[in-house]
């Protein structure tokens, strides 16, 4: 009989058994969603070797994160929490997987109020395959624009990753499952696109990558500055400003990027077709050059690689 090995994840300084990381039910956090996270990706880049794709970018953001919810004294350093990260993928035997470090409040007073109950720091970690489907990424995903939308930035901020903030999300992506749809895709509060549930937003028109200015209510995708980069070195203009659904649904190609969607094509927004209805030739030559980096084949781009050895 094979018995599986025990998952371990690293929690305040040591890796345990996910079995003894148990939390307190009157854990602050899980009742009123104040916590900051990230989603991060490593890729396998040789026999028993994988990357960790912009682990220094990412653990950056989320120490933002904390410091726009007043998580301010943290007792842990930038480089000890990526050190954390390639620790967990280790303890894991994981040379390609998702890593998710969450920085939680802890048990102790009970109220909206507490200010003093314990921070925490937990990261897990796990094998995920394609976030919107292998057939999505190949073809192209249905979607559609959200009743929903996203948050201003005098609401839930964003540009931290909480916890507590992705209920907008779920939702818009629940009401777009239920009508047949695998993703949402969400306006702002002045009526521009502002990004997907998770993902960023791309659109090809007439040549020229476009994507929403990051004060249009989204998350500074690191996928999304990935992405702005590549194509910038392939020679393809690129813009950031605000559109409109209309336009939107005109464009010639439309695409989200994340960190575990990766590079997903949309192939229709509201059953409208976009472009020829699959994946363009714009969206597939930035899929392709996204994997090449993520996967350390592209040696211009080693920079954003955190190698480690299982
Ligand atoms: C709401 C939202 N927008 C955009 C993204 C993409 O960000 P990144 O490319 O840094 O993963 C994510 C995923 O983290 C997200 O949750």
């Amino acid at each position: 009989m094979v018995t599986k090995a025990p998952v371990r994840v690293w929690r305040d300084g040591e890796l345990i058994d996910e079995e003894a990381a148990r939390f307190p039910h009157l854990t602050h956090t899980f009742h009123y969603g104040l916590g900051a996270f990230e989603g991060i990706r490593a890729y396998r880049v040789g026999e028993g070797q994988g990357a960790v794709f912009r682990l220094r970018e990412h653990i950056a953001r989320l120490l933002q994160s904390c410091h726009l919810i007043t998580f301010q004294d943290l007792h842990y350093s930038a480089a000890q929490l990526e050190q954390a990260c390639v620790e967990t993928l280790r303890a894991n035997g994981l040379a390609a997987g998702y890593l998710r470090p969450v920085v939680y409040l802890g048990a102790g007073t009970m109220g909206i109020g507490a200010t003093n109950n314990p921070i925490h720091y937990l990261i897990a970690a796990w094998e995920w395959g394609a976030y919107l489907g292998e057939e999505g990424m190949r073809e192209g995903i249905d979607t559609q624009i959200s009743s929903l939308r996203r948050p201003s930035h005098n609401g839930v901020m964003s540009k931290a990753k909480l916890t507590g903030g992705y209920i907008n999300s779920i939702l818009a992506k629940r009401e777009a499952i239920a009508n047949g749809f695998k993703e949402a895709i969400l306006l702002n509060e002045q009526g521009f696109v502002s990004e997907a549930t998770g993902e960023n937003l791309f659109m090809v028109s007439r040549g020229k990558l476009i994507t929403p200015p990051l004060s249009a209510n989204i998350l500074a995708g690191i996928t999304r500055a990935t992405i702005l980069e590549l194509a910038h070195d392939a020679g393809i203009p690129t813009e950031e400003r605000f559109f409109a659904r209309d336009e939107l649904y005109l464009a010639d190609e439309v695409f989200l990027t994340g960190t575990a969607a990766e590079v997903t094509p949309v192939r229709s927004i509201d059953r409208r077709r976009i472009g020829a209805g699959r994946r363009g030739p714009v969206t597939e030559q930035l899929q392709s050059a996204f994997f090449r980096a993520a996967r350390g084949e592209d040696s211009r781009y080693a920079r954003w690689l955190t190698p480690f050895s299982l």
